[in-house]
């Protein structure tokens, strides 16, 4: 028998006793005078984590295989003498300047077969197998070197993997593809069957005239376009494999982990996850945003889908400002506190920032920081303070989980697919139309969690399909055999549309699932951009709907009852633009058009209803999220007031206050705005 992979994330969590707080901290950057002030800063805000190292490559090998740990053994010394563990990062993140200088062949190469300069960060090729060794040596150095220093808590490979250089058209990148694609299809005829290669006189007879989906004169082929984008995921999870295997044959009871950005297309999460001991995040909403919370809320839930569940780590956050936006809004007082708590009622067992002290001088000098250009006697330093004394006070927050009944079906194949070019509308983006669902599902109160449709569905009722237009025929059969079983689905259109190699599914779209749906789609027609389709309902016990936009389509009933239609004048009124269908012991909806945020909230409310499912806490005040993480024994309500408005809350049981040190037992709660309350089950 297989013996269970070590629960190395349980050595980090044991270590810290509860949540991690602090941020990326860079001492290379600053004298001997100011590091001393940051330990002694960090102690008095109850910094337990940093991210250390992480840009520091070109200071640790200023040449060749002439590694010089001498200035962070003092780091790592200071750290573990101030009782702080480190995320220490195998450094690899950016290449030195002379690592370039000596192999110009790692840069990395554009479609229109431009080089990437040095000069900014990130510049190497994922398949180069130049930049792969040296960063591989490096990580090799930097374990062995601390091994069995105390400070030593968890790696951080690389830095947020593809941002800058997700996709490689050089040479190297070239026929590290044709190795790739050799192995998913084994010969060439799989692969011209799978790309539609009859299509435009593209046939191969041999993997050699392969190339990447360079600049072309018109559309590459979206077959190859999109295995393109699933490589060069891959190659980029290879420099990542590379580096965690020489850390865990040196490091074995050290977990690895890298963080990801929030939002980010080309780096497939979940199928990296199955490689990392934890899962990490940088998560940058907008202050400028009013419903930030909501993107940033979608993001999280995405990420502890891909970890199956498990706690996470916020690794990067901006304390304020960022600097990189065309306006860059800092966080009113409070909101990073909110934004925070966040993070931790949705999973996460850290909070981390970008970045400890403001940078002097380089790009980001004007992001914000822990400890501000002003010193540590300003507004964004007591917060910060503030909220690493109110972190400390929850520490049994720390590896419970959460539960929800509501999955909404996501995977990066189908963003990838969907976002291709040559399809009925440029509209239909992928993040947008997830979020047209994710958005009244998080106003009605119920948890959300988001997977990948080989997930396990049977904790779930209700499944959500937001145009998800690449599924594959096994794929569809589960969701199929969840809704006969007596699982509530809710689909929109471009749903089912093409099989994993972008080919459709023929017979009517949405082939696969057209059985469960009660329906055929003849025809798409999308609205141009603006265009309002106006709506009406079916009957008097439907939805009164305003009005749809983005999409309709020529739906034909087979079975499913229509509740909303298209009401014309034009020539597609009488059809229909919303319906449910009973199937099997199951209720599945479809939505033709992209409806209006009320229309939408009264579907996704019926759709909650059939299934039955329930908020987390019923009867709060619009803005007000609550979550609910548990233990093995213990539970822990968060909410969180997303309101500029003071509001008042009952519980159904008494609680304990979990942020006054006292810990009193409470009935009911007054939420200031952008308030927080964090409260356990009796016996926490
Ligand atoms: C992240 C990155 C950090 C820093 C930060 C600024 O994307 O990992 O190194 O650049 O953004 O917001």
């Amino acid at each position: 028998m297989n013996s269970p992979a070590p629960d190395r994330a349980r050595n980090l969590r044991a270590r810290l006793g509860g949540l991690g707080f602090g941020g990326d901290y860079n001492p290379e950057q600053w004298d001997a005078a100011t590091r001393a002030e940051d330990l002694h800063l960090m102690n008095e805000a109850g910094v337990n984590l940093v991210n250390l190292a992480v840009f520091a490559w070109a200071r640790v090998e200023p040449a060749r295989d002439a590694y010089d740990f001498g200035f962070f053994d003092t780091v790592m010394d200071d750290l573990a003498a101030h009782g702080i563990t480190a995320n220490l990062a195998t450094m690899t993140a950016s290449p030195p300047p002379w690592l370039a200088a000596e192999h110009p062949e790692i840069l990395p190469v554009t479609a229109s077969g431009g080089v990437l300069s040095p000069g900014g960060r990130q510049h190497f090729c994922p398949s180069s197998p130049v930049f792969r060794d040296r960063a591989v040596r490096l990580a090799e150095a930097v374990a062995a070197h601390y091994r069995d220093h105390p400070a030593l808590g968890v790696w951080h490979v690389g830095n947020e993997y593809g941002i800058h250089v997700a996709e490689c058209f050089c040479d190297t990148s070239a026929a590290d593809f044709r190795r790739w694609l050799t192995d998913r299809y084994g010969d060439i005829d799989a692969l011209n069957d799978a790309w539609s290669t009859d299509f435009w006189s593209q046939r191969y007879t041999g993997f050699d005239q392969i190339a990447p989906p360079r600049a072309a004169p018109t559309y590459p082929n979206p077959s190859q376009q999109l295995d393109f984008k699933r490589f060069s995921s891959d190659a980029l999870r290879t420099c990542f494999t590379l580096e965690r295997d020489a850390l865990r044959r040196i490091t074995p009871d050290v977990p690895v982990t890298t963080n990801f950005l929030a939002g980010h297309k080309s780096v497939d999460v979940q199928r990296w996850a199955p490689e990392m001991d934890l899962l990490a995040l940088d998560s940058y909403p907008d202050p400028h945003e009013e419903s930030a919370h909501i993107g940033a809320a979608l993001s999280y839930d995405v990420l502890r889908g891909a970890a199956d569940g498990r706690p996470w780590l916020l690794t990067e956050q901006a304390p304020s400002a960022v600097n990189w936006r065309d306006r860059n809004a800092g966080k009113s007082p409070g909101r990073m506190r909110l934004w925070s708590w966040q993070a931790v009622a949705q999973g996460a067992d850290a909070v981390m920032y970008f970045q400890w002290r403001q940078s002097r001088g380089g790009a980001e000098k004007f992001h914000s920081g822990m400890v501000p250009h002003a010193g540590a006697e300003t507004r964004v330093h007591a917060e910060v303070r503030e909220l690493g004394r109110e972190l400390a006070l929850a520490p049994e927050l720390a590896g419970t989980r959460l539960r929800n009944e509501v999955a909404i079906v996501f995977d990066w194949d189908n963003w990838w697919a969907l976002e291709l070019d040559s399809h009925p509308s440029n509209g239909v983006q992928c993040l947008d139309r997830v979020l047209d669902h994710y958005t009244p599902l998080f106003e009605a109160g119920v948890g959300i969690d988001v997977v990948h449709p080989s997930a396990d569905l049977s904790p779930y009722k209700l499944l959500v399909l937001p145009s998800h237009y690449l599924l594959s025929a096994e794929h569809a059969a589960r969701i199929a055999a969840f809704v006969a079983a007596g699982g509530g689905l809710l689909a929109s259109f471009f749903t089912g549309i093409v099989d994993e190699h972008d080919r459709v599914h023929m017979g009517g779209y949405p082939a696969p699932l057209g059985d469960v749906l009660g329906l055929r789609v003849e025809e798409f027609w999308p609205a141009a951009e603006g265009e309002t389709v106006a709506l009406r309902a079916a009957d008097a016990n439907s939805p009164a709907p305003a009005a749809g936009s983005l999409w309709r389509e020529d739906v034909k009933l087979a079975g499913a009852r229509p509740e909303l239609f298209f009401a014309g004048p034009d020539w597609d009124d009488d059809r229909p633009a919303a319906t449910v269908h009973t199937h099997g012991a199951g209720t599945a909806r479809y939505v033709a058009t992209r409806p209006d945020p009320g229309t939408m909230r009264a579907l996704v409310d019926r759709a909650l209803a059939d299934a039955g499912v329930g908020a987390v806490l019923p009867g709060l005040p619009a803005g007000v999220q609550a979550t609910l993480r548990h233990g093995a024994d213990h539970d822990v309500l968060v909410l969180l007031n997303h309101t500029e408005e003071k509001h008042e809350v009952s519980l159904p049981a008494g609680r304990l206050d979990l942020l006054d040190v006292r810990r009193p037992a409470v009935r009911h709660v007054t939420l200031a705005p952008r308030g927080v309350a964090v409260l356990g089950s009796a016996g926490t």
